[in-house]
């Protein structure tokens, strides 16, 4: 067998890399039985929001498997596989009924955890009922969205409650949009700062009111965390130094730092203004879910909009497919980004460079616990309940620091560290106490910051 070649290494040489390389498939497929599908259905994943359940059923597709989702008429919520256990008709066409859902084709009715409660056609002692259900999943509802947990029961782990679920003053907006590629193209532009620089700025123009320092190069510190990856970028505005957080919990669960907000002040822990989930539709398609924080206190531009967030629509620039294709072209933004590199992407055919240690370090993670999952072993995964919420760090903190003229930027490099040991010694603390706590000591650290 030939060895791939990977690279054009002299002009003119396309006709060298004409031929297609396989893409990583034990790390990008999501199928059941492949190793990535296994381990994404360790995973508590969002897959609709409440707001499209109404009178019908939702079909829809999440890790390769074709389900319905409906809300009954007690008000719960079902996830079942879409085709009926008895001859295959799609339950999406079926009746909600009281309690569960009814399969139009020859009326089996379906709890929803998948118990059959009739199958009226079959003779009265049937022992059907008794004998087999119709495929379904454990859900959750929290804040408009629909959670679902997709692996073996044994398995399953509590729902994890994080902190940005709950913040004073946030006011969360649901939101979904589908991009035709696979899940970690986009999951992956969140662990990459540096295409901020460019995509964001340099290339075309400001993209985000309120960030437009964002054109300079960032100074980077990833903070390893058990359940992911916790990252800073620094920048520096006249005499202060900009420190912004983004949490990266696996497989897929992101959350950034403050949109639409002014960075002239010092302020120390402002939180996310975006939660968000990359879910696998199947290999070649991914839907995000997540929420928009609207929050009056940091948001002082006052630009975000809720009533333009929702179904295949979110209120900052270049999220999504629904622009005219010339002004995609003219003016590309993340959507472009991430979907423009191909339904799957062929990591072999890229040549990394020292900017994508983010990229570089989640695929490592995810391998890692991919073949953990494959050997039968436990993987590290948030854990949080409302009373003790999971932490995390997406947001902002503004510090006056004056310029060090010989090596500013391994100054900088000192402070978001040392800003995050604070963070991460947070921990112990809840809710107020854990922001009065990081508040004091970032204060402490930095007296003359504030
Ligand atoms: S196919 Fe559903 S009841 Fe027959
Ligand atoms: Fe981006």
């Amino acid at each position: 067998m030939t060895e791939d070649v990977r690279w054009a290494t002299r002009p003119y040489d396309g006709h060298a890399i004409n031929r297609p390389i396989e893409p990583d498939l034990d790390l990008l497929q999501v199928g059941p039985g492949t190793p990535g599908g296994e381990y994404f259905r360790r995973f508590w994943l969002p897959v609709a929001m409440s707001s499209q359940l109404g009178e019908v059923p939702v079909a829809t597709r999440i890790l390769g498997e074709d389900l319905v989702v409906f809300r009954d008429l007690s008000g719960t919520v079902g996830l079942l596989h879409k085709h009926c256990a008895h001859r295959r008709a799609s339950l999406e066409y079926g009746r909600i009924e009281q309690r569960g859902i009814r399969c139009c084709y020859h009326g089996w009715h379906f709890d929803v955890d998948g118990t059959i409660l009739e199958t009226p056609g079959e003779p009265e002692d049937s022992p059907i009922k008794n004998e087999i259900c119709q495929g379904a999943y454990p859900v959750q509802e929290v804040r408009g969205l629909i959670f679902v947990y997709m692996g073996p029961p044994e398995k399953k782990p509590a729902f994890p409650f994080y902190d940005s679920m709950d913040i004073p003053d946030h006011d969360l907006v649901p939101y979904s949009i589908h991009s035709p590629c696979n899940w970690l193209q986009e999951s992956e532009n969140a662990m990459d700062p540096y295409h901020s620089v460019f995509l964001h700025g340099r290339i075309s123009g400001p993209q985000f009111p309120g960030l437009e320092h964002f054109v300079e190069l960032p100074v980077v510190a990833y903070h390893g965390r058990d359940e992911g990856i916790v990252y800073s970028h620094s920048r520096r505005m006249d005499d202060l130094v900009l420190i912004r957080f983004h949490d990266h919990f696996l497989p897929s669960m992101a959350q950034n730092g403050g949109m639409f907000q002014v960075f002239k002040e010092p302020k120390i822990f402002s939180r996310t203004s975006l939660t968000k989930w990359v879910v696998p539709v199947d290999d070649t398609n991914a839907r995000k879910f997540g929420w928009r924080h609207f929050n009056d206190k940091d948001e002082v531009l006052r630009q975000g909009n809720r009533d333009e967030v929702g179904w295949e629509a979110v209120d900052f620039y270049g999220q999504s497919a629904h622009r005219p294709y010339d002004e995609m072209q003219r003016n590309p933004g993340d959507w472009e980004a991430w979907t423009g590199q191909g339904p799957m992407n062929v990591h072999k055919r890229e040549y990394l460079g020292v900017t994508d240690e983010g990229v570089a370090m989640l695929r490592a993670r995810l391998k890692r616990d991919i073949r953990a999952v494959a050997d039968g072993k436990d993987i590290a995964m948030p854990e949080g309940t409302k009373e003790k919420p999971f932490p995390t760090y997406g947001g902002d903190t503004v510090l006056r620091i004056p310029k060090d003229n010989r090596d500013d930027r391994a100054l900088m490099d000192r402070v978001q560290r040392a800003v995050a040991d604070v963070y991460f010694a947070a921990e112990k603390y809840e809710g107020g106490d854990r922001t009065d706590y990081i508040r004091r000591e970032v204060g402490a650290k930095f007296p003359d910051a504030i």
